[in-house]
């Protein structure tokens, strides 16, 4: 055979072993959706709870450039919830914050926890990256919509399905230089 031929076909095979592996990262995000287990929900503290989000996300790239704020208001606050399902919403909404913020100077993060006029708890994910363009952001809760190039577009439709099975909700509010998804329960 040509070499030419050789190389153009394990060229062929490259391209091939590449789609496929993301074609498995993709079936398994998906796979994620619908094994998403029912709620099994307890009270926890939310302080000590978001806490322990910290130190999962402080290993990620950008962390060290990024301000980094736990309010809770009242500081014994509780919620009931998946404790489990919950922190896989907030450290999705975190890393979003950071992938947004880049190592920009000034980064900041803000994890908020409070109740609202209604006395129903909520928490905020807040940064001051370059925020969402007000004709994304209805899409960016779309299955597998994103504007990363590695993105899979899960983490917000996953999150907002979260909140849905906790009979709570998952909205955005962004303009230039401030981003806030806040969960209602
Ligand atoms: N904090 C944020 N600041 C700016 N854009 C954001 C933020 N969070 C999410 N986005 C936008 O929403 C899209 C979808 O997010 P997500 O569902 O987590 O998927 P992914 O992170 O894989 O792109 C992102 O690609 C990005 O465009
Ligand atoms: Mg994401």
């Amino acid at each position: 055979m040509a070499p030419q031929i050789i190389a153009n076909t394990l060229k062929g095979l490259d391209v091939i072993r590449e789609r496929s592996r993301g074609l498995v990262s993709f079936v398994e995000s998906y796979r994620k959706f619908t094994h998403l287990p029912k709620p099994e929900k307890i009270s926890f503290p939310m302080l000590p709870f978001l806490e322990k989000i910290r130190i999962l996300v402080s290993s990620e790239p950008d962390f060290e450039t990024t301000q980094f704020r736990i309010e809770v208001q009242p500081e014994e606050m509780h919620l009931i919830a998946d404790e489990k399902l919950i922190s896989q919403v907030v450290i999705n909404l975190v890393r979003n914050a950071l992938q947004s913020l880049d190592a920009r100077s000034n980064a900041r993060i803000v994890l908020k926890a409070c109740f609202d006029a209604n006395g129903h708890p909520v928490v905020e994910v807040i940064d001051n990256g370059p925020g969402i363009p007000i004709e994304l952001q209805e899409q960016i809760f779309i299955p597998f919509f994103t504007t990363r190039e590695n993105g899979t577009g899960i983490g917000l439709s996953l999150s907002k399905q979260i909140m849905r099975l906790h009979g709570g909700s998952l909205r955005v509010n962004s303009r230039p230089g401030f981003t806030c998804f806040r969960m209602e329960f």
